[in-house]
């Protein structure tokens, strides 16, 4: 038998598109669907349409060849063996997941099916998601033989999403069926074989031949489970040390020193340890809040994932004190801005707590001056130029003649700024970093008053201290 399998995606954002040029990649034949006729022709022009790594150079190498482009999901059905459902699962009001387009797409796929197909979850989805689309293809007909549902969710971040799909820490596989979980192995066996590392072109990354991927098998159920909770536990230790954080700052401690200390412990980890204005993107939020809803639901006291959204975002609210604690009053500053996107390294603004920052300080009265290496035009979308908000295009102007600069996306770049013409730029030399980019001791060197996250506020020796002048 081939190894080779015929693979639907449905839906090309993030999860979606990167799966397809992946699985391409690992030598199998892909059709990705979507119902966005634009995108379709936009993907099929060679325009990746999000900003991550190594996706153009896949898309040029397998579109429209191992990678077509579609809207006809009916055809892609026909031609396939597993269809990977990766569309949209968006928050709806109450915090659940609006699991409509996945109804939608598992009703269109029982329209059209004739032969034994493998249905995947790949969207994040809350458990009995396969339930539900298993009684949805029954009740569009379709016999019980003709398919399997399972749940094999994704877990790349954004930014590193080519290289983490096909580096995985895991791949968990949730099938209750045998003839489900072999299509799935045999989809990921190049990873799993250690084959595809052993290529000369193989994008390169932590796995290697002699240290492959494991490959989880479990039901469905707890897989589904394991997703949600893999991205509560993740949002939670971010939380946890915004805590500490501000334990931290209450008591003059470093909180980079304790995160090292905690990191350094095997059972903890020094991972998603890092303080900040809190997490933001289009995964954890929402996540957090359907995993919460799904407690809820079952009855489950689950409290702490209250807690840890409480936390989260109380965190953008407390830097904005701190902006007010070295400026004193806000009305009509000039702030400059680095950083739009949630993360650095991406042009995602979904969620993100640099923009919620920014529509704080418009709300105080501030002129905002800010600066994204890729995050501008999306940001430009949703909060238009205007008297009281410039988009520049680089950090210096984004600093010129401003009242403080503050640092609010970790993008690599921030992090090797020439410190002494920033100083000569603004117009008072303070900056309030909500990424812990710099040693404070620098900063002081250079003349800054600075000002981060969980440590303790650094100024210059001749400084008035403004953070002190405020509380007087
Ligand atoms: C996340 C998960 O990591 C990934 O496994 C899942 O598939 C999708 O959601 P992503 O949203 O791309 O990935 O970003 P991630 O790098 O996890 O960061 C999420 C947010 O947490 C960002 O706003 C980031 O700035 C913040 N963060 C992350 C911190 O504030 N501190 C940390 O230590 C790590």
């Amino acid at each position: 038998m081939t190894e080779d399998v015929k693979i639907a995606v449905v839906g090309s954002g993030y999860v979606g598109l990167v799966a397809a040029v992946c699985f391409a990649e690992m030598g199998h034949d892909v059709i990705c669907v979507d119902n966005d006729e634009r995108k379709v022709a936009a993907l099929q022009g060679g325009d990746s349409l999000i900003h991550e790594n190594f996706l153009p150079e896949l898309l040029g190498k397998y579109r429209n060849t191992k990678v077509r482009f579609m809207t006809d999901l009916a055809e892609a059905t026909r031609e396939c063996e597993a269809i990977f459902i990766a569309v949209g699962t968006p928050q709806s009001e109450a915090g659940d997941a609006d699991l409509s387009y996945v109804e939608a797409v598992a009703c269109e796929i029982a329209r059209s099916l004739t032969s034994y197909k493998v249905i995947v979850e790949k969207s994040t989805v809350p458990v009995y998601t396969n339930e539900w689309v298993t009684r949805s293809m029954e009740r569009n007909g379709v016999a019980r033989h003709l398919f399997d549902v399972v749940s094999n969710p994704e877990f790349l971040r954004e930014g590193t999403a080519v290289c983490d799909f096909l580096h995985p820490d895991r791949i968990v596989v949730g099938a209750d069926s045998d003839r489900a979980a072999e299509v799935l192995q045999r989809i990921y066996r190049p990873l799993t074989s250690g084959a595809y590392y052993t290529r000369a072109n193989a994008i390169e990354g932590v796995c290697n031949e002699s240290e492959p991927p494991e490959l989880l098998m479990t039901s469905t159920k707890s897989a589904e489970i394991i997703k949600h909770a893999s991205n509560a536990f993740l949002a939670l230790k971010i939380s946890f040390i915004n805590a500490v954080s501000n334990l931290c700052e209450a008591t003059n401690a470093n909180v980079e020193q304790v995160a090292r200390g905690m990191g350094l412990d095997t059972r903890i980890g020094p991972r998603f340890l890092r303080p900040g204005i809190g997490y933001g993107g289009s995964c954890f939020p929402k996540d957090v809040a359907a995993f919460r809803s799904v407690a809820e639901q079952l009855g489950i006291d689950f409290n702490l994932l209250t807690e840890v959204e409480k936390i989260n975002s109380q965190q953008k609210k407390r830097f904005l004190n701190k902006v007010r604690s070295a400026l004193w009053t806000l009305r009509g500053k000039r702030i400059g801005v680095l950083g739009l996107a949630f993360k650095g390294e991406t042009d995602d603004i979904r969620e993100s707590p640099a923009i919620e920052v920014v529509e704080m300080l418009l709300a105080e009265g501030c002129s905002v001056t800010a600066y994204d290496p890729a995050a501008m035009k999306r940001t430009e979308e949703v909060l238009p130029a205007s008297r009281s908000l410039r988009y520049v295009s680089d950090a210096y102007a984004a600093a010129e003649d401003a009242d403080a600069l503050l640092i609010l996306t970790d993008w690599a770049e921030f992090a090797s700024l020439d410190l002494g013409q920033l100083n000569k730029t603004l117009r008072y030399p303070i900056i309030i970093d909500g990424r812990n980019m710099y040693d404070p001791p620098t900063m002081v060197k250079h003349g800054f008053t600075y000002l981060s996250i969980g440590r303790p506020a650094a100024y210059p020796v001749r400084d008035l201290s403004p953070a002190l002048s405020a509380h007087s």
